[in-house]
């Protein structure tokens, strides 16, 4: 539709009918029959104040999506279509490793591939528009929710997020496979005090630009076209009522002319925020603070109207929010189609599963990190007795919390992965234990070590199960839960050809088994060919290539922990292990991770042989191409993710230590040597002054080629 069109038929809407485009239910709230839409029984909204709605939330099938669709638009006098939306995070069907885990691949266009697979699937399901990308800035992994983020780099998380962006949308949103996508939660969600979700977040202007705000802006500009403020209080405004946040950051200064949807009841929880009085409050302050669509709270069903009558808000507000909705449907095509690629048919997603199965294993073995090998990996092919053993040995639920229509009897466990690659070794699979929070039953324990002394090789399945992590799953602790770090140090000490293959949606703190392991090898949440990809990586069949998006604390109380940590005026200066009094670090504690951001090993080695800035001067506002040589040294093909960090050394405010500026990848044969050029965007120099500005300082930058703390050669440059 033109968009003449399009503001003729907003012109020609009733005020009710306008509302009504930015109200969204859930679709197990709306009790359909054949002759009327009705409202959800908590709310008890009136069928008439429930006759108009926009959109919906989270519903089953392309069958529940047409079935809807037909019956809404075959009602009344404008037959507008609904938008379908759902939380497509990692994958419709097929599930994806989780988001955390994907960016560890430090690939882009693997992301992006993924995407574009998810939103072929759930485009065929009837989904219109994803709830995703997700890059809360995260430095706590008490909250559940780190496993949907892109990790603790705003830098990375903008380029992961920007290439989810590009993977749903493709070139065009009336693509039958693209979907609309909603970035998310704008602000400062990932900060939660004490990492308990839903918590406020206290963060300083100079933070929140630096670090928080940069990947939602970076997803914008891929194009993202609707954002959701975050439910929690940011500085004490929640933000969907946050008028800084919506409107002069996100509208005025970022220019967003997209659209703005609430979180799940969040208008209605403002009361119990204590920031709105009642639902016509709660929906006039969201309102003016921008918000467009009113996510299942009936706020703006039930009171809208009345608070437009009443002078509170004025229909031009109304005008405007309408007219952002019935952009993003007319973008998708749905005037036209407003089906836009649903499928009734179920074979049409199973085809494209059996589709995505290669790219879900390429994306579980290129997110997989390494993170310890004392020599036994990768093991021998040749073996006869494996032993896979603890709580997910022959688990298929290692999909992810967010995998919306997984069929997760479509799941390669481990056991299964190990058994097609080895067809003619013996393999025994016992539990162990479970992975229970709180469960103390060690009574299976001594059945794995016998199975554990009768093998050749040993696959420790640890770490939590799916539902430990994601939305409301905040822990205290971060340790392994139940009697597994028993079974870790039981199994281990029983065969010391064992790896420890670990599961689960946060790092955690490992400091206990890592003594005992003589290979980690962390999995994540891996997806619906995970034990293929654990299968391939233990037995050399694939090379281990991720790196961590997010550091492994080694003690729950370095809580927050984040790698680009600003200087003190009294930094540690003696070794990791040692305290030194009156210096910032603790006395029972390092500070540095037990595994830092960017850490991950190969089955090779890597010797940095050159770093190699094109110039040492700079013009403020230039970029720098840098070239990085490097050869492998060890006895097979391995790909490096070369990561370049850069810090400013003096500036007029305090700046991180080591910032990532730059990343590639790079495959090398036993013995060849590769360059790789990279490109340190000016972007990357600059930092967000005391007078509210951002800008590059003149002086000197250093800049290194390793990983975070882990620098392996260093240069400097000179920005004039
Ligand atoms: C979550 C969002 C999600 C929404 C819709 C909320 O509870 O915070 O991330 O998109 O539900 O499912």
């Amino acid at each position: 539709m033109k968009a003449e069109a399009l503001k003729e038929l907003l012109d020609s809407m009733s005020l009710a009918e306008k509302i009504g485009q930015l109200v969204q239910w859930n679709y197990a709230a709306l009790a359909m029959t054949d002759a009327e839409v009705t409202g959800p029984e908590t709310l008890r909204l009136s069928a008439d104040a429930m006759k108009y709605f926009g959109s919906v939330l989270n519903f089953s099938s392309a069958d529940e999506m047409i079935r809807l669709q037909k019956q809404y638009m075959s009602g009344g006098e404008h037959p507008v279509p609904l938008l379908f939306m759902m939380d497509v995070i990692h994958g419709y069907r097929t599930a994806f490793p989780i988001p955390l885990a994907q960016a560890g691949s430090f690939d882009p266009d693997l992301v992006r591939e993924c995407a574009k697979a998810a939103s072929a699937e759930a485009a065929a399901g009837g989904v219109h528009l994803t709830f995703t990308p997700m890059v809360d800035h995260v430095r706590d992994p008490r909250w559940g929710r780190v496993m949907e983020s892109c990790g603790e780099d705003p830098y990375l998380s903008g380029i992961m997020g920007a290439a989810q962006v590009e993977g749903f949308r493709g070139k065009d949103l009336t693509d039958k496979n693209a979907l609309a996508v909603c970035v998310k939660h704008y602000a400062g969600y990932g900060a939660p005090e004490g990492g308990r979700d839903y918590n406020q977040a206290e963060l300083s202007e100079h933070v929140l630009r630096e670090w928080y705000l940069p990947a939602y802006k970076a997803c914008l500009d891929a194009g993202a076209d609707m954002i959701m403020p975050s439910f929690n209080a940011l500085n004490g405004i929640p933000s969907v009522a946050n008028p800084w946040l919506m409107n002069q950051v996100l509208r005025d200064e970022w220019h967003f002319n997209g659209t703005v949807i609430s979180d799940y009841n969040a208008l209605d929880e403002l009361i119990t925020q204590g920031i709105a009085e009642n639902r016509r409050h709660a929906a006039v302050l969201a309102m003016n603070c921008g918000c467009d669509i009113d996510m299942v709270s009936g706020c703006y069903a039930s009171d809208l109207e009345k608070a437009v009558r009443d002078g509170l808000i004025s229909e031009e507000q109304i005008n405007t929010a309408a007219m952002r909705v019935l952009k993003v449907k007319n973008d998708l095509g749905l005037f036209e189609d407003p089906f836009h690629g649903a499928s009734a048919d179920p074979e049409t997603v199973g085809n494209l599963v059996r589709q995505h199965r290669t790219l879900a294993e390429k994306a579980a073995v290129e997110s997989a990190v390494l993170l310890k090998n004392n020599g036994v990996l990768p093991f021998a092919g040749s073996v006869k007795k494996v032993a896979v053993i603890g709580p997910f040995a022959s688990s298929r639920e290692i999909v992810g919390a967010w995998c919306c229509n997984c069929d997760t009897s479509e799941t390669v466990t481990v056991a299964e992965g190990i058994r097609a690659l080895l067809p003619d070794a013996e393999i025994t699979a016992v539990s162990g234990c479970s992975a229970r929070i709180g469960d103390k039953d060690g009574s299976m324990i001594n059945e794995a070590v016998r199975a554990a002394e009768n093998a050749d090789c040993v696959v420790l399945c640890v770490g939590e199960e799916m539902e430990c992590s994601g939305e409301g799953r905040s822990r205290a602790s971060v340790t392994l839960p139940g009697m597994q770090a028993e079974l870790v140090r039981r199994v281990t000490g029983a065969n010391p050809v064992t790896a420890v293959v670990l599961f689960g949606g946060r790092p955690l703190d490992l400091t206990e088994i890592d003594a005992v392991s003589p290979a980690l090898l962390e999995m994540w949440m891996p997806g619906t060919e995970g034990g293929t990809a654990v299968a391939k990586l233990l037995f050399g069949v694939a090379e281990p290539c991720g790196r961590l998006a997010m550091s492994f604390p080694k003690s729950v109380g370095q809580l927050p922990l984040f790698y680009a940590r600003s200087n003190t005026g009294r930094p540690k200066q003696v070794p990791e292990d040692e305290y030194q009094p009156y210096c910032s670090n603790y006395m029972d504690c390092g500070n540095l991770p037990l595994y830092s951001f960017g850490h991950g090993l190969t089955y090779t080695e890597f010797r940095y042989d050159e770093l190699r800035p094109e110039k040492t001067v700079l013009r403020a506002g230039e970029d720098l191409n840098v070239t990085v040589r490097l050869t492998n040294t060890g006895k097979r093909t391995g790909t490096e993710i070369v990561q370049l960090y850069i810090n400013d050394k003096v500036s007029s405010v305090v700046t991180p230590v080591q910032k990532l500026a730059a990343f590639a990848k790079i495959s090398l044969a036993p013995g060849e040597s590769g360059e790789v050029r990279l490109t340190v965007s000016s972007e990357r120099m600059r930092l967000w002054n005391f007078s509210g500005q951002s800008v590059i300082e003149p002086g000197e930058f250093e800049i290194f080629a390793g990983y975070a703390d882990h620098p392996l050669l260093t240069r400097t440059f000179t920005v004039i």
